[in-house]
């Protein structure tokens, strides 16, 4: 949970509330049977209004992103939701869709109804069955309340929803990616332009948003743009969900109203609860694992010493050099006796395997990456070897097709900005590195990097 207006998990702990009775209620389908009496222009207004941005990662103000949507006469369009979540260290969707999978429905039918679509999906991480069971008992059960298929509530309005299962690719968590997978084929992401607005699923016009992106649809027209937009701060309007885990004593799915102290929201009880067996922070990763990582004090302060707040642009204050991204809200915490460079062995890793091959300088440099900081982490690093490292991810970084370069690129940029000692010492004291990387490739069975 957490403290401050509860917009999304405010009825998580009541009994009931996965299923059609219990979220009903608790004021459940209230906001579409408001937006159905609505002019679906106006819910475009209230979305704008509401300032809400994109929760999926980037941040792209989403009444924006849906007046951008090309309406060719008799071509049809599609709304896709991303629920792919791959992220590491994000877990905020599947805990939404797990929890109150008919917010996530609602949003979609009024999103859908905004947008004049009469086919929608759901694009699911092939890893989480249990959540596509869940969501599918769901729909079934929309469906038999006429909240879905043909003139819904008597409307005139009609919608088919339907889902898809990936096949537990990150790339396809990419909007282009997700795209072309959803039409069957292998998840390489697209060049833009065009953009999906434009030429999206099946070449007509799309627009792929985030799980609680849609979810957030439902406080929006409940309680109006404008009153949305009165919560959080600057142009981080709303609740934003933070999975927050790593060395921190309470991990967990907290929504928070934007612009609580990043301080706060580490060592308050009401949220991370501080750090796990006393020990003392040393970095975060506040966005999921493709932004980059700052020190403690980095993150706790703004270059002009102001505290940090769990916002777009504080988070960003200072830009690559002395800053970060709220990214997806995948918060990971490390204390003091933590390897900033075996974490990021793990993080490349991850990068090289989920490249999708289409561009030299993602799929060469991740591997190359990770060949690096395997060697430093083995004990056999030369100091010329951080050097390399920076020269590599500076090539990734801005010249691929898609953003998993640059995701790939960033960590790697700002371990090196803030933590070069660790790098340094590994080569000059060879008998401190960890030497347990060759172990996890053979209990693994992979081949080594
Ligand atoms: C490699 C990669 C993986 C991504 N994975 C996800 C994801 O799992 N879920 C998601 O919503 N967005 C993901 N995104 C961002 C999407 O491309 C897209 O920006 C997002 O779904 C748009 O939704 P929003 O506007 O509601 O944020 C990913 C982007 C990249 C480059
Ligand atoms: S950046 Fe990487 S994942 Fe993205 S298209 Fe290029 S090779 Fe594929």
């Amino acid at each position: 949970m957490g403290k401050g207006r509860q917009l999304l998990l405010e009825h998580i702990n009541a009994p009931g509330i996965n299923t059609f009775e219990g979220y009903r209620q608790h004021n459940g389908y209230k906001a579409l049977e408001k937006s159905l009496k609505m002019n679906p222009t106006d819910i475009i207004e209230e979305v704008k209004k509401s300032g809400l941005r994109g929760r999926g990662g980037a941040g792209f103000p989403t009444g924006m992103k849906w007046s951008f949507l090309a309406r060719p006469e008799g071509v049809p369009r599609y709304i896709v939701c991303n629920a792919d979540e791959s992220e590491p260290g994000t877990f905020k969707d599947r805990y939404l869709m797990e929890h109150i999978p008919h917010l996530l429905i609602e949003g979609m039918i009024i999103s859908s109804f905004a947008l004049g679509t009469r086919t929608s999906y759901i694009y699911i991480r092939g890893e989480l069955m249990y959540v596509y069971h869940i969501l599918e008992k769901a729909i079934d059960e929309a469906y038999k309340a006429g909240l879905l298929g043909e003139n819904i509530l008597g409307s005139g309005y009609s919608l088919d929803l339907y889902m898809h299962i990936g096949a537990g690719a990150y790339i396809c968590g990419e909007e282009t990616g997700l795209i072309e997978s959803l039409e069957g084929k292998r998840g390489n992401p697209r060049i833009k332009p065009p953009f999906p607005a434009v030429k999206g699923v099946w070449d007509c016009p799309t627009v792929v948003n985030n799980v609680e992106t849609l979810a957030a649809v439902v406080p929006i027209i409940n309680m109006g743009g404008d009153e949305y937009a009165k919560i959080g701060i600057g142009k981080s309007t709303g609740t934003k969900l933070i999975s927050a885990g790593g060395h921190i004593n309470k991990p967990g799915v907290y929504e928070i109203e934007m612009g609580v102290p990043v301080e706060e929201f580490i060592y308050s009880d009401a949220y991370c609860g501080g750090i796990r067996n006393g020990k003392k922070m040393k970095a975060v990763v506040a966005g999921g694992s493709s932004v980059p990582i700052l020190p403690a004090d980095k993150i706790l302060k703004t270059p002009k010493g102001e505290p940090r707040l769990m916002s777009y642009e504080s988070l960003s204050e200072g830009g690559f050099v002395e800053g970060t991204m709220l990214g997806s809200g995948g918060f990971i915490v490390m204390d003091e006796d933590t390897s900033v460079v075996k974490n990021l062995w793990n993080f490349t890793r991850f990068y090289h395997h989920e490249s999708c091959g289409q561009c030299s300088p993602c799929r060469e440099g991740t591997g190359w990456m990770e060949k690096i900081l395997h060697r430093l982490l083995e004990g056999h690093g030369k100091m010329s070897d951080v050097d390399l490292l920076w020269e590599i991810q500076s090539k990734i970084d801005g010249r691929t097709i898609c953003p998993l370069g640059d995701a790939a690129a960033w960590p790697v940029a700002s371990a090196i900005r803030h933590f070069r000692s660790e790098f340094e010492d590994l080569v000059k004291n060879p008998e401190k590195a960890t030497r347990d990387v060759k172990h996890y490739y053979r209990v693994n069975n992979l081949a080594e990097a």
